[in-house]
């Protein structure tokens, strides 16, 4: 089983605490955040030590009396500076999700992965990690099909999704392909559409609750399980899954 610590406990960190504590996988051990005034984890749920760890080190010494396999990150891009010298010095396993790294905050996460294995995702659901890999497939398959990207959120979301953006990007497609609709209470819904001269092709992904983000993280925490130290992405374990599963089938 491996043990891990969670680093985050708001929006994010409490659905992903629920996941990785009810997956026999997993022993969630402790969780760490900011503040020691905020609810205590079991008013989520979940039932296991907090932590208020705010140097390196504070992190040094909670390392020493609380061992982990492995740290699942739902908090700031700050964290990585407090924590990052205990993943390397103890060959942590990491899996950020943190959305917002700056440059240099990622080339300290590349730094890590010297001695440990690191993954940074800014969206770590299996689902649309799953459909841009399909959607950059079939933009291969058929270049001449037209694309067109639709999102639909919650009335009050007032930018393009980030997620939308980033789908674009990965099939290099225009952001003005991009159709966005405001509607109610939708969590999140994402649709590439690839029109054929005579078929329509169309890939979609709706959210449904924060729980996906922490089924993300424990599909990463298992497939980082069995890689070589080094920095990855998401899509790298995807692919890896694909080229083990897809390519290499069983002998019949
Ligand atoms: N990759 C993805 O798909 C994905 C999905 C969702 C969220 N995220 C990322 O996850 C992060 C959290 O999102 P959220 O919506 O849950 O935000 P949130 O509700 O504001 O929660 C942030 C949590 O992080 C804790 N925190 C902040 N700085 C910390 C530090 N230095 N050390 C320890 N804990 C710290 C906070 O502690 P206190 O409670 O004490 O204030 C709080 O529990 C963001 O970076 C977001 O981009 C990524």
């Amino acid at each position: 089983m491996i043990k891990v610590g969670l680093i985050g406990f708001g929006k994010a960190g409490q659905a992903v605490a629920q996941v990785l504590q009810d997956d026999p996988r997993y022993e969630l051990c402790w969780i760490a955040r900011r503040s020691a005034v905020a609810a205590a984890p079991s008013s989520a749920g979940v039932d296991v030590p907090m932590a208020t760890l705010a140097s390196a080190d504070d992190w040094d010494q909670w390392l020493d009396r609380h061992p982990v396999d492995a740290l699942v990150d739902f908090s700031s891009p700050e964290s990585l500076h407090l924590y990052g010298e205990q993943v390397r010095r103890r060959g942590l396993m990491l899996v950020s999700a943190i959305s917002a790294y700056s440059e240099a905050d990622l080339a300290y996460a590349h730094s890590l992965a010297a001695h440990a294995r690191v993954l940074c995702s800014p969206n770590i659901t299996v689902g649309i990690n799953f459909l841009i890999m399909a959607a950059r497939l079939l933009r291969k398959i058929a270049p001449f099909a037209d694309v067109e990207i639709v999102e639909q959120h919650f009335r009050e979301k007032p930018e393009v999704s980030g997620t939308a953006r980033k789908i674009a990007q990965s099939i290099d497609v225009d952001e003005n392909r991009i159709t966005s609709l405001r509607l109610g209470g939708i969590v999140g819904h994402h649709e590439v559409i690839f029109g054929f001269p005579y078929q329509t092709v169309r890939l979609i992904h709706n959210s449904i609750e924060r729980r996906a983000f922490g089924t993300g993280a424990a599909f990463a925490l298992a497939e980082l399980a069995h890689c070589d130290n080094g920095f990855y992405t998401f899509d790298d374990l995807l692919m890896r899954m694909v080229r083990k599963e897809l390519l290499n089938p069983p002998a019949k």
